[in-house]
């Protein structure tokens, strides 16, 4: 027979105790984690980018090193089109869309984005020449389930697209999820966004894009509800509340 007699007050302080130790034991790993999960993030927006601008390939494992070489974050006023001085390494356009001093509710929201920030930041990327023949376009918007974050990547007649590489997104693998899909992926390169008349034509068809379709890609198929969503968050971002200001002013003269 055991001497020891197991109290109330014994198993409740064992049990605090448990708890306070897990408690130390997670606040400090989440404290520790915290600069490598904002690393691997920075990391994975980077290699999208790249991937935006036809560089990933040629990065392979030195995505940093080919991000710095050839990439130049600027921040952008979409109401005037014109580049602004900030601070484009904090930028956050999740927050400033919250922030009701640094966002607006758009007129017209086709993307269901609620509120959209007043900077945004563009991507300038510079070819071995040193000239930029790339700009690649963050977007947001409605897809059925939450909000798609992504990138357009246009070449320097800032209407031909390179390419529509979506980041971060909720929809459902097989369905929504096919914008990761690489064979939807390689419908864009050489779509027009615009046309001549500086209207947004590009757009996803349902049923299949005609071969001579130069603004529509096929639609995701049994997925009307985020092709839609695709659809309106490209007519948003590169319409007169996105980025067409900016586009309109340095269409003629190329981003220096
Ligand atoms: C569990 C579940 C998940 C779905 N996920 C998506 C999705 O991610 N994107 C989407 O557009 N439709 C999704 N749908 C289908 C939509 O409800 C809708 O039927 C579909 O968008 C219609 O597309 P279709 O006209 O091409 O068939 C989902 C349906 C179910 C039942």
């Amino acid at each position: 027979m055991s001497s020891k007699k197991e109290t109330f007050g014994g198993t409740v302080g064992f049990v605090l105790a448990v708890c306070v130790v897990c408690a130390l034991l997670v606040s400090f790993s989440a404290v520790q984690l915290k600069p490598l999960q904002q690393a691997n993030k920075l990391l994975d927006q980077q290699t999208k980018i790249l991937e935006a601008s036809g560089l990933l390939e040629k990065a392979g494992k030195d995505i940093v090193k080919t991000y710095n070489e050839f990439v130049v974050a600027r921040l952008v006023d979409l109401d005037s089109g014109e580049f602004v001085e900030g601070d484009v390494i904090n930028f956050d356009e999740r927050r400033n869309a919250r922030d009701k001093a640094l966002s607006i509710k758009p007129e017209n929201d086709l993307a269901g984005i609620n509120r959209r920030s007043n900077t945004s930041v563009v991507y300038l990327v510079k070819n071995e020449a040193g000239s930029i023949d790339t700009v690649v376009f963050p977007i947001v918007g409605s897809g059925l389930w939450d909000l798609m974050y992504g990138y357009v990547g246009l070449e320097a007649d800032l209407n031909t697209v390179k390419s529509v590489i979506y980041s971060d997104h909720k929809e459902t693998p097989g369905l929504g999820a096919e914008v990761l899909n690489p064979r939807w992926k390689a419908l864009w390169p050489g779509k027009k966004i615009y046309n001549d008349a500086g209207e947004v034509k590009a757009r996803l068809v349902k049923g299949g894009a005609k071969a001579n379709d130069i603004h529509g890609v096929d639609a995701l198929s049994g997925a009307t509800l985020t092709s839609n969503g695709v659809t309106h968050t490209l007519q948003f971002w590169f319409g007169k509340e996105g980025f067409k200001t900016f586009i309109a002013n340095y269409r003629a003269e190329g981003v220096k």
